[in-house]
């Protein structure tokens, strides 16, 4: 594997390549993120991970300099995959200039996770669209994990015609069924036992609608009293289309239901898609 951290150096490496397979990430890899790169290693002649902590998708500073940097085992792990090519940017090379360009997705990326990280899915197309621009891959991969990450990305490649597939990894989890996630290191023990609680409330959820409950309304309700009751604080519970994220209506059949919730000072995320017949 070789590890690029320049643009020159990039372009020199890659352009021979013909068939690149494209993995984004801020590092902290996990087995989610490998699994992407089982995908990618078996679809591509060449695969390329991105090692960025994008300053401009944190709201907070402080959250961002806290993010977990972990290069030396990223790295390992990126090398038992086979991965050919590492780039790991310097910021003033991403951003030799204030960045006043941005790519603006559409209106869905202001619910769910837009309604809580303003600019959030701007700011994360923009960096993305930048990769692109400098990788050129034919394939990239997105994990299910940030369902609503994925529709946007897959959104904004078909919108702006990028020549780009996309392929969506299922997300990983834990025996317990916690989704994995660099977040769950922020976890107390005690809050670690706790986490795969939102994972339940959301299974609940799943089974009930693909046993026919059409109530959608009160079963969102009854898990976010579920996990109040036990001590988070929810940001929602959510039943969306698959596609659009359009709100679920009863006479559809690929739904998703998403979830946000803080416990202590964690915000964890997950998502369960759920198949009903009409
Ligand atoms: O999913 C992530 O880790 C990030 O949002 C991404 C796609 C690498 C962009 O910074």
């Amino acid at each position: 594997m070789e590890i690029i951290t320049d643009i020159l150096s990039l372009h020199a490496r890659l352009k021979k390549e013909s068939c690149i397979a494209f993995i984004p990430t801020m590092g902290n890899l996990h087995a989610g993120h490998l699994s992407l790169a089982k995908i990618a290693r078996k679809k591509a002649s060449c695969v390329v991970v991105s090692i960025f902590v994008n300053r401009l998708q944190f709201s907070e500073i402080k959250d961002f300099n806290k993010y977990p940097r972990t290069f030396e085992s990223d790295s390992k792990l990126l090398i038992n995959e086979n991965v050919n090519v590492l780039f790991a940017p310097h910021e003033s090379d991403l951003f030799p200039l204030k960045q006043e360009f941005f790519v603006e997705p559409p209106l869905f990326a202001n619910i769910l996770e837009g309604e809580f990280r303003h600019n959030f899915f701007r700011n994360v197309a923009t960096i993305v669209l930048k990769f692109f621009n400098l990788i050129h891959p034919q394939i990239a991969l997105f994990g299910k994990k940030d369902y609503q990450q994925l529709k946007i990305i897959s959104a904004m490649v078909q919108q702006l015609n990028l020549p780009i597939e996309i392929i969506a990894g299922e997300t990983i989890r834990t025996q317990d069924g916690l989704a994995l996630s660099s977040r769950n290191l922020y976890l107390s023990t005690d809050e670690r036992s706790k986490a795969t609680r939102l994972y339940q409330v959301l299974l609940e959820i799943k089974i009930q609608v693909e046993s026919g409950s059409k109530d959608f309304q009160s079963l969102q309700n009854k898990a976010r009293e579920i996990l109040k009751n036990r001590g988070w604080e929810v940001d929602y519970i959510a039943l969306h289309q698959r596609n659009t994220l359009a709100p679920a209506q009863a006479n559809v059949q690929d739904l998703v239901v998403l979830g946000a919730a803080r416990l202590g000072n964690t915000r964890l995320i997950d998502n369960l898609e759920i198949s009903t017949k009409i």
